[in-house]
């Protein structure tokens, strides 16, 4: 009785002094999954990835420790010409022991191209879609998803989205050590992820670390395996892949990024690699914003942003997509704290729907009070509500963005803006001689 009282006090003085037009809505349920028993070799949790140009590697999880780690495929239903063979592994975490894990790498595969396959010689065929070779190619981004009413909300929209290659900044599953809420995230994602190429990178909830026992990332380096080792990277926290003519760098916001890391020595070489004629964008993911003027996450990315910003500003990084925050906000071109030319456009979108809900405590939830004010120069737009991004590369110089709240129907656009790429704006001719001098440091 008294909870509801204070609730609905809570309720009356949030919503009176909400002074956007936007009524913020309350987190959704978490969602329970019949268990639906199948045979112990049936593929589960099917999800693809991209493995170097013209591959792919797909995923997935069986019961029966013997199924093999085939993929058999090709570009016509229920015709497989081509088999390929993979590597597998398990791991075990306190009481629970995984599925045996399945990782194989099918290709050369053609761009733009429908392939069907199955995994493990038996179970339904699935089809994937390979991205094109060229622009235009759009990407899906949604962060901080979890397993919630609203983060199938979230995979419903994107599911009526046309795009190549889904971008996933951090906090898959939100199965925070109980290990079989990983399972039911792959079984929740499977529509999606086993037809356009999910490729993530790690945030808190992937950590799990138990002092002594566990180091972290067990779990998620088992069973989402980036294409690190295609990409010259020592770990699967932190990789680059490249599709048409972008190039796609993912951080790793909880592994060491000072400058003498590992991680950002392979930064440094990647960098050195990027062909700006051949990949005129260049983006960047990571979990923890460097820019975020909600008050949730205040500061955490500013030890990242102290080591590593001068060096993507050096590249002439043009976007940085982060999640961690769970709300929307996106920034001008921004370095050093402040609006310049030559800086990268931020954008926070860790609203992806999970059961932590929009923010802290029933105030926070119901109004914008938890944005800091004034809001900075910087920020162009913020908003707490669930939704997702596309970013669409039209060519070399043009790409769109746009931010769709899950409120709204899929095609409405609740933030649109067209970037232009800094190589056309002159900013990278300008940097090369700053760029090779940051690369030669020791
Ligand atoms: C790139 O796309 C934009 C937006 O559609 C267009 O205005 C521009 O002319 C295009 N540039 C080139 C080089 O095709
Ligand atoms: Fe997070």
């Amino acid at each position: 009785m008294v909870p509801k009282l204070i609730l609905t006090v809570i309720l009356l003085i949030s919503v009176t002094v909400t002074t956007a037009d936007y009524l913020r809505p309350q987190p959704r349920e978490t969602l329970h999954f019949q268990w639906s028993p199948k045979p112990a070799s049936y593929p589960q949790q099917v999800h693809i990835s991209l493995a170097g140009d013209e591959y792919m590697r797909v995923t997935w999880v069986t019961d029966d420790q013997s199924s093999p780690s085939i993929v058999e495929y090709g570009t016509s239903p229920g015709r497989y010409s081509s088999v390929a063979q993979g590597e597998s592994t398990s791991y075990s975490y306190l009481f629970y022991s995984s599925g045996k894990i399945h990782h194989s790498v099918i290709g050369p595969l053609e761009h733009s191209t429908v392939y069907f396959y199955r995994c493990g010689g038996q179970g339904p065929e699935f089809q994937l879609k390979t991205p094109p070779a060229q622009f235009p190619v759009t990407f899906a981004v949604a962060a901080d998803l979890g397993q919630t009413g609203w983060t199938k909300s979230t995979l419903d929209h994107i599911d009526q989205c046309k795009y190549d290659v889904h971008l996933l900044p951090g906090d898959l599953s939100y199965a925070d050590y109980m290990q079989h809420r990983w399972d039911t995230f792959g079984e929740l994602v499977q529509p999606l992820a086993s037809s356009r190429p999910w490729m993530v990178t790690e945030g808190n909830h992937e950590q799990e670390t138990i002092p002594l026992l566990k180091d972290g990332f067990e779990s998620f380096n088992a069973r989402w395996k980036m294409p690190f080792e295609e990409s010259g990277s020592s770990s699967n926290l932190y990789y680059s892949f490249e599709v048409a003519g972008i190039h796609v760098i993912m951080l790793g916001s909880y592994t060491d990024y000072d400058e003498q890391s590992d991680q950002y020595r392979w930064l440094k070489v990647d960098l050195s690699k990027v062909d700006r004629k051949k990949t005129p964008w260049l983006l960047v993911l990571f979990h923890v914003p460097w820019y975020n003027s909600n008050k949730a996450h205040q500061g955490e990315g500013d030890g990242m942003m102290a080591a590593m910003e001068s060096l993507l500003y050096a590249a002439s990084v043009d976007i940085v997509l982060a999640g961690h925050v769970h709300a929307y906000e996106r920034s001008k071109r921004v370095n050093n704290g402040r609006s310049d030319p030559c800086g990268a456009v931020h954008i926070t979108i860790g609203d992806g729907g999970n059961r932590e809900g929009l923010a802290h405590g029933y105030v926070l939830i119901l109004t914008n009070l938890h944005y800091k004010e004034p809001q900075p120069e910087w920020s162009i737009f913020r908003e707490a509500s669930f939704g997702h991004g596309e970013l669409k590369i039209v060519n070399s110089t043009h790409a769109f963005w746009s931010w769709h709240r899950n409120d709204d129907d899929e095609p409405v656009r609740s933030d649109q803006v067209w970037i232009t790429s800094l190589v056309n704006s002159g900013c990278v001719a300008e940097k090369r001689h700053e760029l090779r001098n940051v690369l030669m440091a020791p």
